[in-house]
């Protein structure tokens, strides 16, 4: 057997039944890897595994909920018993709460931190444990925002919990870095998924325009001039994931048409 061949192949992806997440597992098989698809819907996650199947893939499903953290470690654990050592972890699950800064209450900062922080957290410890043992090294890659590097009106707990995932990438980067493991984040900006249809449509309640109109105002501030497509991410995950970002770690990388300079 070759040394390539002995490589760990198998990439975990979370949230993968839809949107993003999708994209990075369709683009992680096109690049070789075997895929486990992680998303809290079982038949999402099932679809988007029986799918790369059919297209020729290796893949699985490993549904549940990432911000539960014994959950964490066993979906690792399943993948690599389903698929074979570790090769890379993309902590892409996350949810939105548009609101206002004065109505947010507390049990909406306690859902989305458990989900885009403590998720984060607990998967990316579940995964290092893993490469770590391994001793191969291995590529952790996290979903921040552009709202993670500027706050963003109404987006004022997402924005905190993706400031957190870019902090989260930089503690992990340092601390695994002696393992061989390099932690980077991408950080997209307005992306056409289920995510910015409900942004989009509580946007313009609260501001009382009609639907569409939100999405198009800020598409009209994109240097590049259109809305991002999940394969725009996902593009930049691929390179991430691969041999050509081997000296990076700790990055969180815009990919969001420049509208974070307008
Ligand atoms: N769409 C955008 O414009 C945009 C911009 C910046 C960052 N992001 C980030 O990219 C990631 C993917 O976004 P998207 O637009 O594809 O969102 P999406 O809502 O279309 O998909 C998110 C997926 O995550 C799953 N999920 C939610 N909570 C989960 C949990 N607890 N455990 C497991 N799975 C769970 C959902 O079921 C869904 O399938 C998110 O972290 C999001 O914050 C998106």
């Amino acid at each position: 057997m070759s040394e390539a061949s002995e490589r760990p192949r198998t990439a975990v992806v979370t949230g993968a039944a839809t949107g993003i997440g999708r994209a990075i597992a369709f683009q992680l098989h096109h690049d070789g890897y075997a895929v486990a698809i992680n998303d809290i819907g079982r038949e999402g996650a099932e679809k988007v595994a029986a799918e790369i199947v059919a297209a020729g893939g290796r893949a699985c499903a490993v549904p549940g909920d990432v911000s539960d953290p014994a959950f964490a470690d066993q979906m690792i654990a399943d993948a690599v018993e389903a698929l074979g050592p570790l090769a890379v972890l993309v902590a892409n699950a996350g949810i939105n709460i548009i609101k206002p800064f004065l109505e947010f209450e507390e049990k909406d900062l306690e859902r989305i931190f458990r989900i885009n922080v403590f998720g984060v957290f607990y998967c990316v410890q579940a995964a290092a444990r893993v490469m770590i043992a391994q001793g191969q090294g291995g590529k952790i890659i996290n979903a921040a925002s552009a709202g993670g590097k500027r706050g963003y009106e109404l987006l004022g707990a997402y924005s905190a919990t993706k400031f957190a995932t870019v902090s989260i990438t930089q503690t992990a980067a340092l601390e695994f870095a002696k393992h061989g493991i390099t932690v980077n984040s991408y950080c997209p900006g307005a992306i056409d998924t289920g995510m910015w249809e409900m942004i989009d449509e509580t946007i313009g309640g609260i501001n009382n325009v009609a639907r569409g109109e939100t999405l198009k105002a800020r598409v009209a501030k994109i240097p590049l001039g259109r809305v991002g497509y999940p394969s725009d991410v996902a593009r930049l995950v691929s390179f991430l994931a691969s041999e050509k970002a081997d000296y990076m770690t700790g990055q969180s990388l815009v990919v969001d048409g420049g509208v974070i300079l307008s």
